[in-house]
């Protein structure tokens, strides 16, 4: 086992999802994935193994932030050697092209953490998505109807609009600074979360690929949020267009 994940070398496969949640990874597991096995329990911090459409494929929770994404991911390439990482999370929209359960496939990740100004000091690292992934994931979003659903399997009717482009990864959920979001909008950003920037400079680091998928739980311009039952239809949906992604 690793510092915090204790599964056996070979337990967790090539392929993850990265729900903050760790319950959301349980969910995800019991609907997804086929043979599904718990391997780590650690901290409450559940991770599974089971099968994609015949393919062995991991989902591990991460926490919230980027100082506990940063655990479970170095630790799931440098003792898992895990090849594919795809965060499925919720943001919070900053622009009114974007409404509650929309979609956004991030691109890229600003971020106003100190991880990576500690990291690159003198100099502002683009953390960005690897492009097949990313552009993978977009085409999963695309796809014309699959049997009875509509592009985007949906779970129930969730939405299946989507976006793709920058987010922002902030330590803070609670922000002091309601200007600075402001500041975001203007220059394009289209939603806020906590924990993409991490992933995607650990993955350029250790030459994996990575990306985040996210649906939008709540509208910081709007102030609108959905309900728990919504966030559940609309997760699924970005769940398919994650695993598709990733199989492509
Ligand atoms: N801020 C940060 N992270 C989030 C938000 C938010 O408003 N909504 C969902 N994740």
């Amino acid at each position: 086992m690793s510092t915090h994940i204790a599964a056996a070398p070979g337990q967790v496969a090539p392929r993850i999802l990265l729900p903050g949640d760790p319950l959301r990874a349980k969910w995800i597991a019991e609907n997804f994935l086929e043979d599904a096995d718990c391997y780590n329990e650690v901290r409450g911090m559940l991770g599974f193994t089971g099968t994609y459409r015949g393919e062995r494929v991991s989902v591990q929770g991460t926490g919230m932030g980027q100082p506990s994404l940063s655990i479970y991911v170095n630790e799931l390439i440098t003792e898992y050697a895990v090849q594919q990482l795809v965060r499925v999370g919720s943001c919070g929209a900053l622009t009114e092209r974007l409404a509650l359960r929309d979609v956004v496939i991030a691109q890229a990740a600003a971020t106003d953490s100190s991880m990576n100004s500690h990291r690159f000091q003198g100099f502002h690292y683009p953390a960005t998505a690897d492009f097949a992934l990313l552009r993978h994931a977009a085409e999963a979003a695309e796809a014309p109807a699959k049997g009875a659903g509509s592009g985007v399997q949906t779970q129930g009717g969730a939405s299946s609009r989507h976006l793709v482009g920058t987010i922002f990864s902030s330590d803070s959920f609670y922000h002091d600074r309601p200007d600075l979001t402001q500041r975001l909008t203007e220059f394009g950003v289209l939603a806020v979360e906590m924990e993409a920037a991490e992933l995607y400079t650990l993955a350029a680091k250790h030459d994996r690929a990575a990306l985040a998928i996210c649906t939008v739980s709540d509208h910081i311009v709007t102030g609108a949020e959905t309900t728990a039952q919504e966030r559940e239809q609309t997760f699924g949906a970005m769940v398919t267009m994650a695993l598709d992604a990733m199989l492509a």
